[in-house]
């Protein structure tokens, strides 16, 4: 980690700025760069350049040497902890954003509970309310405390806001805004539970392969929930005018930043 090496075909180490251009001259794409790169004016500019951005790297990316929990990862810094838990970091930073969207999902049933008097709205978020708080546990029991988001504050407002503004508009509004974002929930556990799938061919039945198809079992139960909460709103009001597809596509958009904000803080 503190200095890239490649071997090159014929078993030659090269390594800084070299080792790029030979990765670059490697890649069609790129092969013109690595040519350019490998000139040796360009390639002692280069070097310097390197030199000088690995000694400001190790503010943000410490170099330790990180152990692999699963072949082909490396395992997140801290993550193991009391509860031994083999999650990677990219693995880490999925539940993280899980954790933060489960927050989030339970603020914006809330928020409807706290200004809408409609009937039905109020059972429907009932109901859903007390599903989220079961999914938030089951994360929790995966994602160990200290890797939470930093953001909650943020994410509870933002969730709350997402409920009760568009309660305020009325059922209709509200039920879009609730399929707009199951269904974007239901892409991001899917896409997580596909990487899962991919990590469990390589994991075998190790210890940490079991752990993580528990993980994968409790995601996939969420999962199904967040389907059945889509559809239920989708059944009870679809978005008929174009403000409300605008204000449903904002907040997919809306959600999409989020996740990726919630993966790193
Ligand atoms: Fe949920
Ligand atoms: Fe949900």
């Amino acid at each position: 980690m503190k200095r890239l090496h490649v071997r090159l075909a014929d078993g030659r180490l090269v390594h800084g700025a070299l080792g790029f251009a030979a990765l670059w001259s490697a890649l069609p794409r790129t092969a013109w760069l690595g040519r350019v790169a490998s000139l040796p004016p360009v390639a002692w500019v280069l070097e310097l350049a390197y030199r000088s951005f690995l000694r400001v790297r190790g503010l943000w990316r410490p170099a330790t040497a990180t152990s692999a929990a699963l072949p082909g990862n490396a395992a997140a810094p801290g993550a193991r902890g009391s509860a031994n838990l083999p999650w990677t970091k990219g693995l880490i930073a999925d539940l993280r954003s899980d954790h933060a969207g489960e927050v989030g999902a339970i603020q914006i049933y809330r928020g409807a509970l706290a200004v809408s008097r409609d009937q039905a709205v109020r059972s429907f978020a009932q109901h859903h309310l007390a599903t989220e708080i079961d999914h938030l546990r089951c994360i929790e029991r995966h994602l160990p405390r200290r890797q939470q988001s930093r953001l909650l504050p943020a994410w509870r407002l933002a969730g709350w806001l997402t409920g009760a503004l568009p309660a305020l508009f009325g059922p209709r509004v509200f039920y879009a805004t609730v399929a707009a974002v199951e269904t974007f929930v239901d892409r991001h556990y899917a896409e997580q539970i596909e990487r899962i799938d991919l990590s469990l061919l390589e994991a075998g039945p190790d210890a940490a392969g079991s752990q993580l198809a528990a993980l994968r079992a409790d995601l996939q139960a969420c999962r199904d929930d967040e389907v059945r909460h889509r559809d239920e709103a989708r059944a009870a009001g679809p978005a008929t005018n174009a403000w409300v597809r605008a204000w449903t596509a904002s907040v997919g958009a809306g959600s999409a930043a989020a996740v990726s904000l919630a993966r790193r803080l």
